[in-house]
């Protein structure tokens, strides 16, 4: 028989499910959507986006845990730290997409499965954004719907987890 757990909720036939952790990262400039360029990113804020993230969650059985920073050492700190505690990483690097080695060997570093977000299509805008630091090291890539493309990252997420033995 099973141990029931804090975190485990329970389908009809009695298998428990593990409550999948799941850390959502936005890079640089992220914290200004709804005003920032909203004819390219839309006028969905950044915490409109959180706040449908967690209540999804909920629904999915997914806990979301949401960070955004502005600089590229904190968004280090806050994906090494996911170590142990996240079951997955779903990251819109922002700007640092293009250019952060750091933050790609970061997140080679915690070896978890990592999606990355996008909501413009990169490949639709100025060449420089079609190169991607984590593309070859992600599990997938969703651009170009805007905040859905986050909604659609974690219905995703729950597959991604490792399952438990
Ligand atoms: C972005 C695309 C990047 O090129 C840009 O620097 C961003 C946002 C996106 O979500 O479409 O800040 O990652």
């Amino acid at each position: 028989m099973p141990t029931k757990t804090a975190s485990a909720s329970r389908r009809d036939n009695d298998a428990p499910i593990r409550t999948v952790n799941a850390l959502v990262i936005h890079g640089p400039n992220l914290n200004l959507l709804g005003t920032r360029e909203p004819e390219i990113y839309g006028s969905t804020t950044l915490k409109d986006i959180d706040r449908e993230l967690v209540r999804l969650g909920g629904e999915l059985g997914i806990a979301v845990t949401t960070y955004q920073s502005n600089s590229e050492g904190a968004l280090v700190d806050r994906i090494q730290q996911a170590r142990g505690h996240a079951d997955v990483i779903l990251i819109n690097p922002g700007a640092y997409t293009h250019t952060s080695v750091a933050i790609r060997d970061a997140l080679s570093a915690v070896a978890l499965p990592v999606v990355e977000v996008h909501l413009s299509n990169v490949y639709r805008r100025e060449r420089f954004r079609h190169r991607s630091m984590i593309a070859d090291i992600v599990v997938a890539r969703i651009m170009g719907f805007g905040a859905s493309g986050y909604y659609l990252a974690l219905r995703a997420a729950r597959e991604l987890a490792p399952q438990p033995k």
